[in-house]
């Protein structure tokens, strides 16, 4: 039988919160596919474990990958991680916008603490945006590459986590106008829109929130995995989607349109 061909080979990626959860598979799903992968990840010990299994799963496609410190939320951290990751392997092709994610604090606007609405701002949309302002100069240089931004579900029906569901739509309005502005530098935009993946913080959450497990129920082919979200963003790092941009793909198992 012909060997595989790995989809990623000679690809940089830069996976923001990729010691955990979906970062963490799509960590080792690149690093499959041939890609030099940076997890950066302000936590060291999932980071250093995640890049740890991503080069155990590189075999001999020609991946590897390597762990560094970075705090999406402050400027000179994403900096020198950014200025670290070309250092080390050249230049950048791929962003992915990873870190992020709801907390039990969060409610409808008249219960949510004002504290989780500029928390999760801060994460999720401001991290894609400065991420984005660092990461983007370096995949120009390199002619083009590909975002990938992490909405939800919860920007697309109504959903008790009202801070979050206000971020997550945030950043699919984000990712549709970077499309559109950074297409002549070759650079495609895009989001992914799970529903509920069952990461370790999400399994937390759902034994806090009766009604996330009600939304479980929900799912036509059953909840969602780590590696469903990450097997949609090898296809988005990938040149097979070429001149996808501008899009939201759902990867929900049918809850938006049940
Ligand atoms: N799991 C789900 O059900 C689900 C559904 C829809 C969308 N999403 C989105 O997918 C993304 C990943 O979710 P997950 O469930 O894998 O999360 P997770 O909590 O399992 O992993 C997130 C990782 O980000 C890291 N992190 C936190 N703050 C950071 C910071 N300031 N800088 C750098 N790294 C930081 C954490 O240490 C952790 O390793 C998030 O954007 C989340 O909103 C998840």
């Amino acid at each position: 039988m012909e060997a595989r061909m790995p989809r990623m080979t000679g690809k940089v990626a830069f996976i923001t919160g990729g010691g955990g959860g979906i970062g963490r598979a799509t960590a080792e799903r690149f690093s499959e596919e041939g890609a030099k992968v940076v997890i950066a990840e302000i936590a060291a010990e999932p980071g250093e474990a995640a890049a740890g299994s991503a080069r155990a799963k590189a075999g001999d496609s020609g991946g590897d990958a390597h762990f560094i410190h970075c705090d999406v939320t402050d400027r000179a951290s994403v900096e020198a991680a950014v200025a670290e990751t070309v250092a080390k392997f050249g230049k950048l092709n791929v962003l992915h916008n990873n870190a992020g994610g709801s907390t039990p604090e969060d409610g409808p606007v008249t219960e949510a603490p004002e504290e989780e609405f500029w928390r999760v701002m801060k994460l999720d949309l401001y991290g894609t945006f400065l991420c984005s302002k660092i990461a983007i100069p370096e995949i120009i240089r390199d002619g083009g590459g590909s975002v990938i931004n992490m909405s939800s579900n919860a920007a697309l029906m109504g959903f008790t986590s009202h801070c979050y569901s206000a971020a997550k739509g945030g950043i699919s309005a984000l990712t549709r106008s970077m499309a559109v502005d950074y297409a002549p530098q070759r650079i495609r935009v895009n989001a992914i829109a799970p529903s509920v993946t069952l990461t370790e913080r999400v399994k937390k959450l759902m034994q806090d929130k009766p009604g996330i497990e009600k939304l479980g129920q929900q799912h036509l082919l059953g909840l969602g995995l780590p590696i469903h979200i990450a097997d949609m963003a090898v296809y988005l790092a990938s040149d097979e989607s070429a001149i996808t941009t501008g899009q939201v793909l759902s990867v929900d198992s049918g809850v938006t349109i049940y």
